[in-house]
């Protein structure tokens, strides 16, 4: 008989081909609903996130949390929250700093006004640890940070420079390893659990929201750090990302990305050369490339 399938012709679903149907679905609402694409994230981690976020919620099914999505917008900021994974370190990698302090600093240093892009700042820590940098490296004067985010909630928190103090001894450590010679206590007042990072850190420091999946460039950057974002993106979205940042640099600017990040794949890669590449630093080339004939 020929006509529409029925129930009995369809193979039964199992609960990861439900799941999948249930995030994408979920993903349209939030699109739909709050204009944020995540279409293009790497789907395994997407549905980790959102399924811990209907749990969280205390939905049964991801189908619940959809209710939220489209009837509750306040809850917008914590779903944001909950997608993006804010976690960050002090003087994460530290050989990755270690290679700014000692190399691309002072290649830096040749211009009069340094800016700095930090793209998916997370609470911040990335953003102090690059004004301790320049600080230390007699640069921080002539230098802007412009620290983004896709989180307004992660970006109120870095802007507040408040952590838990149980972090300090590692990022003590991280900062020594990087290559500081002050005490990293230096920057910062502990109360009770709490740690204060010295809000003079702050003076050149802009922070903004910027979506990467949908805005354009965000500055003329002479140093762009974009970590540990792309791997949580699909490859055509890390694709775009890298050419808006070569489009951002200045010919001779740097990039730097996470240790599981790298231009292999990206369209871009042609006119970067490999800086210091164990820690994952670019460099855009000095001239154009000739357009192919
Ligand atoms: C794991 S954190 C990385 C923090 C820091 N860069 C580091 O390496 O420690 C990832 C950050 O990327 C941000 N993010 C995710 N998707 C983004 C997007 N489309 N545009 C801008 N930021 C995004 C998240 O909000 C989160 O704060």
């Amino acid at each position: 008989m020929y006509g529409c399938a029925t129930d009995v012709d369809k193979p039964a679903m199992n609960t990861s081909d439900l799941d999948t149907i249930e995030v994408e679905l979920f993903v349209q609402a939030l699109q739909r609903r709050h204009g944020y694409d995540f279409s293009q994230y790497a789907p395994a981690s997407l549905t980790r996130r959102v399924q811990q976020l209907a749990d969280q919620m205390e939905c049964k099914t991801i189908s619940g949390l959809i209710e939220h999505v489209l009837h509750e917008p306040q809850l917008l900021p914590r779903l944001l929250e909950g997608l993006t994974v804010p976690a960050s370190d002090m003087f994460r990698d530290p050989a990755m700093f270690r290679v700014l302090r000692e190399q691309v600093l002072p290649l830096l240093a040749s211009y009069p006004q340094i800016n700095i892009w930090q793209a998916g700042c997370a609470h911040g820590q990335e953003v102090y640890s690059l004004a301790i940098l320049l600080e230390e490296a007699g640069l921080y004067e002539r230098s802007q940070i412009f620290a983004t985010d896709l989180s307004e909630r992660a970006l109120e928190q870095a802007e507040a420079g408040i952590y838990n103090a149980r972090e300090a001894q590692q990022w003590s450590r991280n900062y020594q390893a990087s290559g500081g010679t002050h005490s990293l206590a230096d920057y910062y007042s502990a109360r009770y659990n709490l740690l204060k990072l010295d809000q003079r850190l702050r003076r050149h420091v802009t922070f903004a929201r910027h979506n990467l999946v949908a805005d354009g460039v965000f500055c003329e950057a002479h140093l762009i750090l974009c970590r540990n974002v792309l791997i949580y993106f699909s490859n055509p979205l890390q694709d775009r990302v890298l050419s808006l940042f070569r489009n951002s640099l200045v010919r001779g600017g740097f990039l730097g990305l996470g240790m599981r990040e790298s231009l292999d794949y990206a369209s871009a890669a042609a006119n970067f050369s490999a800086f210091a590449e164990p820690v994952r630093i670019y460099r855009l080339a000095s001239q154009p490339e000739p357009a192919l004939s």
